[in-house]
C-alpha cells in the first residue's frame, strides 16, 4: 500500500501552502476554552516558515454550522489564539463550513481552495473521517503531504494497533451499536477492554442486570460479545434519582427503577486505576460518566492513574483528554490524541478518508 508523504518530504520553498487544520476548539465567553488542537500544529508552521514557504494559508472548520454563516462560529477568537501562539505570517480563510460545498465534497470548492496554494499538508488529523472538499477534494488537485502531528497520530494509533500482551482499552460514550466493530477488535487484541459512559449500560441490559432508567440504545448489544467477561462494565456506580438532584453510589445491581447510572463508582474506580497502573499499554478514548454535566471523578481518578503509571499510553476524545490535561504527565509516555471520532474510525478501519486522500494523491 502506498505510503503517505510526510511535508518534510515537500518542496516548499517560494510556494504557497494550504494547510488544513481542524480548529474545531470550545469557545466560551468569545476565546478558545482548550488550545489543545491549535498548539499541536505550531511545529509544522515552524517547519513551513523555516524551509522558505512563501505564504501559509489556514483553512479549518468550527462548529456544525450546516452551510450558513453563523456568528458565533466566526474564526476571529482561533485566529487571535493563534497569533498569540506563534511569530509565523500566516492568512486563515473564514470556517469552511459556512459553505454548503464543503461538506458535500463538491469538486468546484476543492478547485477554488486548491487555486489558493501550490502545496497542500493535511494537519487536521482529527478532521479526517470526514470525506469533506477540504479534506479529500483538494488532495486530487495538489501535491499533498501529511504535516508533522498528523505522521504523529497515524504512527502511535498505528501502534495501538499491535500492543503488547496485558495492555487495556477503555472506551467511554454512548451509542454501542455505532462501536460495534471497535469493540470487536479491541476484544481481539487487548486482554480487556473497561466500558464506561453509557455503552456500560447497554452491556448490562444485555446481560440480564437491572438498569433503572439508565440511557440505553434502542440496538441490542450482540450477545456474544455481551457474554465475552473480558469485556468489563463497573461493579458499583453513582446513580442520580431521575427528575431530582438525589444521587447516590451503590453496588450496580441494586440500581432502582427511578435512577440512572451516571458515573462509575469509587471501588470500581479504585479497581480500574489498579488495573491501568500496571498495563504495559492503556488505550482510552470517551468519559466514564456524564462528563460534561458534571460527574467527572470516575473519569479524573482514571486520568490520575494513568498519569502516574510507568507504562505507555494513548488517549483521545475531547473530554478524555481534558481530563487527562489535568495532571502533570510525561508526553514520551502518554500520547493524547487530537482526535475523537477520528480516533475511533482509524481504530475501527485501519484507515481514514483523508489519509486515502493523501496515498492518492498528485505527488
Ligand atoms: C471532531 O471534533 O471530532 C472533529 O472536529 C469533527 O467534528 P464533526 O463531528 O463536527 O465533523
Amino acid at each position: 500500500m502506498q505510503k503517505i508523504k510526510s511535508v518534510t518530504e515537500a518542496e516548499v520553498a517560494g510556494k504557497r501552502v494550504l494547510v488544513r487544520v481542524d480548529f474545531n476548539v470550545p469557545l466560551k465567553d468569545g476565546a478558545v476554552a482548550n488550545d489543545l488542537r491549535i498548539r499541536t500544529v505550531l511545529p509544522t508552521l515552524d517547519y513551513l516558515h523555516a524551509a522558505g514557504a512563501a505564504t501559509v494559508i489556514i483553512l479549518t472548520s468550527l462548529g456544525r454550522p450546516e452551510g450558513k454563516v453563523v456568528e458565533s462560529l466566526r474564526l476571529a477568537p482561533v485566529e487571535a489564539r493563534l497569533r498569540e501562539l506563534t511569530t509565523v505570517p500566516f492568512e486563515m480563510r473564514e470556517n469552511l463550513r459556512f459553505d454548503p460545498r464543503e461538506e458535500a465534497n463538491d469538486l468546484g470548492l476543492a478547485q477554488e481552495l486548491a487555486s489558493l496554494g501550490d502545496v497542500y499538508v493535511n494537519e487536521a488529523f482529527a478532521d479526517s473521517h470526514r470525506a469533506h472538499a477540504s479534506i479529500a477534494g483538494v488532495p486530487k488537485l495538489l501535491p499533498s503531504y501529511a504535516g508533522l502531528r498528523f505522521m504523529e497520530e497515524v504512527t502511535k494509533l498505528t501502534a495501538a494497533l499491535t500492543p503488547p500482551a496485558g495492555s487495556v482499552a477503555v472506551i467511554g460514550g454512548a451509542k454501542f451499536e455505532t462501536k460495534v466493530p471497535l469493540i470487536q477488535k479491541l476484544l481481539s487484541l487487548y486482554a480487556e477492554v473497561l466500558l464506561g459512559g453509557a455503552l456500560a449500560n447497554d452491556v448490562i441490559k444485555a446481560r440480564g442486570l437491572p438498569f433503572g432508567g439508565s440511557l440505553v440504545s434502542a440496538t441490542p448489544v450482540p450477545p456474544a460479545i455481551a457474554a465475552d467477561e473480558r469485556l468489563v462494565v463497573p461493579t458499583d456506580a453513582v446513580f442520580a434519582e431521575i427528575g431530582s438532584n438525589a444521587e447516590r453510589s451503590g453496588s450496580v445491581v441494586d440500581i432502582r427503577k427511578n435512577e440512572s447510572l451516571i458515573d462509575i463508582g469509587p471501588q470500581t474506580a479504585a479497581l480500574w486505576s489498579g488495573k491501568i497502573s500496571t498495563a504495559p499499554f492503556v488505550l482510552w478514548n470517551g468519559p466514564l460518566g456524564m462528563y460534561e454535566q458534571g460527574y467527572a471523578e470516575g473519569t479524573e481518578a482514571l486520568a490520575r492513574a494513568l498519569t502516574q503509571s510507568t507504562g505507555t499510553a494513548v488517549v483521545g476524545g475531547g473530554d478524555t483528554a481534558a481530563a487527562v490535561e489535568k495532571y502533570k504527565f510525561d508526553p514520551q509516555k502518554v500520547f493524547v490524541s487530537t482526535g475523537g471520532g477520528a480516533m475511533l474510525q482509524f481504530l475501527a478501519d485501519g484507515t481514514l478518508p483523508g489519509i486515502e486522500a493523501l496515498r492518492a494523491s498528485a505527488v
